[in-house]
């Protein structure tokens, strides 16, 4: 069985090198592995919990979303889309809200974080905290259940809402699924041995503390600005250098093949210089993403492009997250009353319930009609004078489908009262569910 492998990227701020090496090459790397269907959405509604700066949340989906493209996800391959465009995941929130212990979201680290600070500061406990923080853990549970996705690649801080993930869905099968599983409980995966990228001043490279290079932002030109400015000893070209002492060669490392690497080490132990290191540094990492970057550009000016892309993958991501919202509707007791009705009469008496039908027939001149009549027998619908039986094929699927919106325009009498029509439609319609 192929395993389902789901992640979110909060649309927040500009991606930089440290997320290109320690999140965007990975998963796109993980998935191209064999077996693994790999599911990749942009968090647009865990952004807005973050910001409210409008133009910001549109600018950080767009550059996010292309660098994703430029830098190779395959999207023949994964399943890349928007949350916002999944009007699912905020049903599905819904009623995993409505199962959710309100303690444990009491726990939630992101939550408990914000409380402890007001609390420091003297401040009522939940000053400034929206419910949108609050309930984040349950939006993201959301994300993962609507996919039955079974792993879930994610930094250490996001550990603890995936456990909630597993915990809510465990409580829905026990609650709703009658005995079978109606959510996988999915497990975080973490990255262990990806690359921590350090920035200019050795710390972990975060724009919190303002220590990133960018990944394509600001172009050539930025980069090489940006490796400039990372902190090295002051040791001159002709000294021996100890390679571990700058995260310059970590930086360096995160691209260069081992060749490459020994070469470093080996050339900074015989006095090369930091300058000349460091543009060393800045040829191998253009060599890389270069060409990204020239795709990233193309992308940019061409907005339009993304939105394709990403309406492919909402329409490829609904085809899963509809028909299991379906089945958790159905589970939970919003259903048909139809259906109800169905379940209740079974005992009285053991044969089929009556239904309405639909009756194709050919005249005698050749032609294709149809006839739609009530359970009681009563006729509703006449139609047809086609040429061949599909064409009366097609619109008996689509009443079927659509209801009586199909009949605008199409070559059918309506011979009882419009609702009466339409009750039998969705009666046949949930019958046929
Ligand atoms: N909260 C995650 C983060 O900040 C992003 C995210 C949202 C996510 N929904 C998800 C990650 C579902 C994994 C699965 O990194």
């Amino acid at each position: 069985m192929t395993e389902r492998v789901l992640t979110g990227i909060t649309t927040t701020g500009t991606p930089h090198l440290g997320n290109y090496v320690g999140a965007i090459r990975p998963a796109i790397k993980a998935s191209l592995e064999p077996g693994v269907e790999s599911f990749f959405f942009l968090a647009d509604y865990h952004a807005l919990i973050k910001c409210d700066d409008s133009d910001r949340i549109e600018r950080s989906r767009l550059e996010i979303a292309a660098t994703w493209l430029a830098a190779g996800l395959d999207t023949n391959r994964v399943t890349f889309y928007r949350q916002s465009d999944i009007p699912e995941t905020p049903e599905l929130t819904w009623l995993l809200t409505c199962v959710t212990a309100k303690g444990q979201m009491n726990r939630a680290h992101a939550y408990k974080a914000a409380t402890d600070a007001n609390e420091a500061a003297g401040e009522d406990i939940d000053a400034n905290i929206t419910m949108g923080l609050y309930s984040y853990p349950i939006l993201m549970a959301a994300d993962i259940l609507l996919f039955n996705a079974h792993r879930v690649p994610v930094g250490r801080d996001q550990v603890q809402h995936i456990e909630m993930a597993r915990d809510v869905a465990q409580r829905f099968n026990h609650l709703f699924g009658k005995g079978r599983d109606l959510f996988v409980l999915p497990r975080a995966e973490i990255e262990e041995d990806v690359a921590m990228l350090p920035g200019l001043d050795g710390r972990k490279m975060s724009k919190s503390y303002d220590n990133t290079i960018p990944l394509f932002e600001g172009g050539p030109k930025a980069l090489k600005e940006a490796v400039a400015r990372i902190v090295t000893d002051s040791r001159l070209p002709g000294e021996a250098k100890d390679p571990d002492s700058s995260s310059l060669i970590t930086i360096h490392d995160a691209f260069a093949s081992p060749a490459q690497k020994d070469a470093m080490r080996a050339d900074l132990l015989a006095g090369l210089g930091w300058g000349d290191a460091k543009q060393r540094t800045v040829e191998l990492i253009e060599s890389q993403i270069g060409p990204m970057r020239a795709r990233y550009d193309e992308l940019m000016a061409h907005p339009e492009r993304v939105e394709v892309a990403l309406m492919a993958g909402a329409e490829k991501a609904r085809a899963i997250a509809i028909p299991l919202m379906r089945e958790v509707r159905e589970a939970v007791g919003l259903r048909k009353m139809v259906a109800v009705l169905r379940t209740q009469t079974t005992a009285p008496s053991p044969t089929k319930l009556a239904l309405p039908v639909f009756k194709q027939y050919r005249e005698a001149d050749g032609r294709f009609h149809f006839k739609f009549s009530a359970a009681d027998g009563t006729l509703l619908l006449q139609g047809g004078g086609f040429a061949a039986g599909r064409e009366s094929g097609q619109i008996i699927k689509r009443l079927k489908s659509e209801g009586i919106a199909a009949l605008q325009g199409a070559p059918v009498e309506v011979l009882a009262p419009l609702p009466q029509v339409e009750a039998a439609l969705t009666a046949l319609a949930a019958q046929e569910d």
